[in-house]
């Protein structure tokens, strides 16, 4: 209720701009659930998956945030009975848009996260099991085409929310970076045709690493993975709206799978911030997760990080990995209210402060990057744009 009339207030054209000096345009937290328990098809709502708690997602829009990552499986939103492409499971699928109505109802922003590693068919043992999209050799495997009917699919069902952001693919691995090209561009081609004008974030190999962009990931040394640095600069957004989506965790191999923050953060930002700045790029880090900040090291990496990220025009958001309804109290990386191991430490200590710094934070008009937001025009179109997408096309 708060959070409602706080909203209200702020969707007036002069409020609509972030007055500060950070460039920080989007701030908030994955709400992880709804690809859980993936080796249960289709599973069942509330038990194997959940995307968000309502709860939980008022705390986050009270205190600043603006931003919700949901993550989706793609084989419980178009089942393999018909595949990949443009036939959902609806049940599914409105169990989602549920999740982001609710959030874009109150004026946040929800990047809507494909979080399946480039690969359809077989999430049981994700992130290597199933087959990558559009590797011709693999008869089982969907096609890049399949992968754009299904991004016209969702764009088209969410076209007049201007609060959505469309997250291609959730950490694209060991593969060629030409293939993920392939399909990136296919994806953006896709969701422009349909008059689609909302950001979207572009991935890139090696789990979307944004401490090796520039180098190559794959695991097999031999195989065709070339450094998204080299290759992604081929991507072309008719909309001219897109950031590159990149992840960063501070443990020892960046995997986010251990408590110790050992990793040389931000330093290890630099040479992709550089290219970034090279090409004209912005980038938004949608996944990052430290141990607890009662460990000074982590404390400090991780808010290093985020005053790294406010120095640079290249990093339009961030949204910490994770919040969600289904962690319990046993996942060291959850910052979900009231149950999640770091919910009263590393987002009270680190998070909550920098969120709070940033307001007053956009809460409406058609997602974008920071090119066009720091203009004028910008700055009218989104007063004229509304809150709730009357003057999209669709
Ligand atoms: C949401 O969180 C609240 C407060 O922690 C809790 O009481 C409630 O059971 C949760 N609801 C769901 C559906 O998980
Ligand atoms: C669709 O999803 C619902 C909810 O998970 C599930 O109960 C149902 O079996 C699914 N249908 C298909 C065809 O996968
Ligand atoms: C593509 O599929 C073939 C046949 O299944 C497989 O041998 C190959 O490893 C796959 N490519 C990659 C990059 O995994
Ligand atoms: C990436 O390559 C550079 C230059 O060779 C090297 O210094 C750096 O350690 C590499 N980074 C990672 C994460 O492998
Ligand atoms: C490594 O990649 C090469 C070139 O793509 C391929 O021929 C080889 O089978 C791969 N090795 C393994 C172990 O996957
Ligand atoms: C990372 O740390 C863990 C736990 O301390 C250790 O088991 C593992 O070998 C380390 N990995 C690397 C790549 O250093
Ligand atoms: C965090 O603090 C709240 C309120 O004091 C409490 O209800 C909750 O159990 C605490 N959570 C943890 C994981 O300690
Ligand atoms: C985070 O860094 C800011 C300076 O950028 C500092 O004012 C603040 O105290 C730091 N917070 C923590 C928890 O270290
Ligand atoms: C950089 O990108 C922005 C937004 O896309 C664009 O408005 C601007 O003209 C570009 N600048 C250069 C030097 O290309």
């Amino acid at each position: 209720m708060i959070a409602k009339a706080v909203f209200g207030v702020i969707a007036t054209a002069a409020l609509l701009v972030s007055q500060g000096a950070t460039e920080i345009l989007y701030a908030g937290v994955n709400s992880a659930g709804g690809e859980f328990a993936q080796q249960n098809l289709p599973g069942a709502f509330g038990i194997d998956y959940q995307f968000i708690n309502e709860t939980s997602i008022d705390f986050f829009l009270r205190a600043g945030v603006n931003t919700i990552r949901i993550p989706f499986l793609l084989e419980r939103m178009c089942p393999l009975a018909t595949g990949l492409g443009s036939t959902f499971n609806e049940t599914y699928f409105s169990e989602f848009k549920n999740a982001v109505n609710y959030i874009t109802a109150k004026g946040g922003y929800v990047v809507l996260d494909a979080h399946n590693y480039m690969r359809y068919n077989d999430p049981s043992s994700q992130p290597s099991s199933g087959s990558i999209i559009g590797n011709t050799s693999d008869p089982k495997a969907a096609t890049t085409s399949n992968l754009a009917t299904f991004w016209t699919a969702l764009s088209t069902r969410f076209i007049t929310n201007p609060n959505v952001i469309y997250g291609i693919m959730n950490e694209p691995h060991d593969m060629p970076t030409s293939l993920i090209l392939q399909n990136n561009q296919a994806a953006i081609n896709a969701i422009r045709t349909t008059g689609a004008r909302q950001l979207i974030l572009v991935p890139g190999n090696g789990f979307s690493g944004a401490q090796r962009w520039l180098n190559r990931t794959c695991s097999n040394s031999t195989a065709d993975c070339a450094p998204n640095g080299d290759v992604l600069t081929q991507i072309t957004d008719p909309g001219k709206n897109f950031a590159f989506d990149m992840h960063l965790y501070f443990d020892n191999d960046t995997s986010g799978t251990h408590e110790a923050c050992t990793l040389a953060a931000p330093s290890n930002l630099r040479p992709v911030t550089t290219w970034l700045q090279q090409h004209n790029y912005t980038a938004f880090l949608s996944e990052f997760g430290a141990g607890s900040s009662a460990d000074p090291t982590c404390a400090k990496t991780l808010n290093d990080t985020l005053g790294f990220l406010e120095g640079s025009d290249r990093w339009i958001g961030w949204t910490y990995w994770a919040a969600g309804p289904l962690w319990g109290n046993e996942y060291f990386l959850s910052v979900e209210p009231g149950e999640g191991k770091q919910a009263n430490s590393t987002w009270p200590d680190v998070l909550a402060p920098r969120v709070k710094a940033y307001q007053p934070m956009v809460r409406c008009g058609v997602s974008t990057s920071v090119g066009e937001m720091a203009g004028e025009g910008a700055r009218r179109e989104r007063g004229e744009q509304g809150c709730l997408g009357l003057k999209l096309p669709g």
